[in-house]
């Protein structure tokens, strides 16, 4: 495996406390630190039937890893449209990893297309329409086997397939992920004879993007995913340390609470890359479901830069202090042009004249922390990673995981279950007139 060696941490992922207003040592939280990472590695605190994800680049199972391996082989010249039905969890990962990996308009011969999570007629009609006389393959994704959302699509999608392809051939161009045992899916899967991988009992929907969840579309995409258990490798031993000063991801978790007790109480996950949009709602699930509970958390929200200094920047910059911003720095963009010239300068453009379009980028991120933080005094912390390639996706992965479970420790909060998702189900099934057993 593509490991880098010891006493790397740091070289990876940086954080950059400089300009958020810190008014608490980030070392005074050492003992309280070292008391949880037991926690977290002896698996001894609340959820712990659900910290599968904590060696999981060790524990994975090699077998299906080959397997996934070889099916996405097997079906990516029939995808023309690859469609990826989930909710949540068993989807939202795929879809940032996708588009921070390959970008927005990356040239792929498979489009990606994801359903099963929104009830919008419009959408799965359009969906369907748009698909009609392509090559299809579906992945269903749910590790319950029985959310609404997905189960409904999966029901209009699948009609579609076998009408198209007829039962026989859906054989080949259906996968099934979902629970190794239990389960709708599972056992309609079985009875159809879909290919079905595997999603652990001990990891739940947002800690799920490591596992078949999203290696299974990440491969038929074509991402490598041997490069992404790489970075998860190499975080899970990096950031395997108490000492907060060796430990950015720690670093992060405490920073929050700091944050938090000095009032803020919405941190606002900033990118200046369009392609880590869907990263920023990856992010909000995962610190959000797992963090928002009895009544405490902070509410995560996302803004992509400079986009959003259009219009959420007159807020941030001058409205009500309740907000802290994580900016996600990129170190090297995937791609980078230069600015061209102009004869007769009409734009008046000319003085950014053969300078790199990233580094004009840069320079906005650097003014708008001063503006923000300096000016408007909102707090800042600034995650810096080398690139958006697979490697880093996987660090990164691990590096959130493992600030998630610290933060929500500290805290005091469950950091593997989300027991309030369930009433609005409840209210919707009565609404819909849901059998009840
Ligand atoms: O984090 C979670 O548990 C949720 O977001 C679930 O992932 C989501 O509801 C989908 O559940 P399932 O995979 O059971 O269909």
């Amino acid at each position: 495996m593509d490991q880098r060696g010891e006493g790397d941490y740091f070289k990876m992922m940086k954080l950059n406390t400089s300009h958020a207003l810190l008014k608490e040592s980030i070392e005074s939280y050492q003992e309280k630190v070292n008391e949880l990472h037991k926690v977290i590695f002896e698996r001894t605190g609340a959820g712990n039937d659900f910290m599968g994800w904590v060696d999981w680049a060790e524990t994975y199972d090699k077998a299906e890893f080959e397997r996934i391996l070889k099916v996405a082989e097997k079906v990516k010249d029939k995808a023309e449209v690859l469609l990826v039905c989930g909710i949540g969890g068993s989807y939202l990962g795929a879809r940032a990893a996708i588009e921070m990996i390959q970008g927005l308009y990356s040239g792929n011969k498979t489009e990606v297309i994801f359903v099963g999570n929104t009830f919008s007629s419009t959408y799965i009609a359009q969906v369907l329409k748009h698909i009609q006389d392509k090559s299809v393959v579906l992945n269903v994704i749910s590790k319950s086997g029985t959310t609404t959302e997905t189960a409904l699509a999966f029901r209009v999608f699948r009609e579609f397939m076998e009408k198209k392809y007829g039962k026989e051939e859906c054989k080949e161009r259906i996968i099934a992920t979902t629970d190794k045992a239990r389960g709708t899916l599972k056992a309609l899967a079985d009875k159809e004879g879909y290919e079905t991988f595997v999603i652990p009992d001990d990891i739940g929907g947002r800690y799920s993007v490591i596992t078949p969840v999203g290696l299974v579309p990440l491969a038929i995409m074509g991402v490598d995913i041997k490069k992404i258990m790489a970075g998860l490798y190499d975080a899970y031993k990096e950031l395997n340390t108490a000492d907060l000063s060796k430990n950015p991801a720690y670093q992060y978790a405490v920073c929050r609470r700091i944050l938090q007790n000095q009032g803020y109480d919405v941190e606002m996950f900033v990118a200046y890359e369009p392609q880590l949009a869907m990263l920023a709602e990856w992010w909000k699930q995962l610190l959000g479901e797992s963090e928002g509970k009895d009544g405490k958390g902070i509410l995560p929200d996302s803004a992509n830069f400079s986009t959003d200094l259009h219009s959420l920047g007159q807020f941030i910059q001058e409205g009500k202090k309740v907000l802290f911003e994580t900016i996600l720095e990129v170190e090297n963009p995937t791609e980078d042009l230069l600015i061209p010239t102009d004869a007769e300068n009409s734009d008046q453009m000319n003085y950014l004249t053969g300078k790199s379009y990233d580094w004009v980028n840069k320079m906005a991120c650097l003014g708008t922390i001063e503006a923000h933080e300096v000016t408007g005094g909102v707090p800042n912390l600034i995650i810096s990673i080398p690139d958006m390639k697979e490697y880093s996706f996987g660090y990164l992965c691990y590096f959130f995981f493992i600030a998630t479970a610290m933060t929500c420790y500290m805290i005091d909060i469950n950091p593997f279950n989300q027991p309030g998702v369930e009433i609005y189900k409840k209210n919707m099934f009565r609404l819909l007139g849901k059998p009840t057993k």
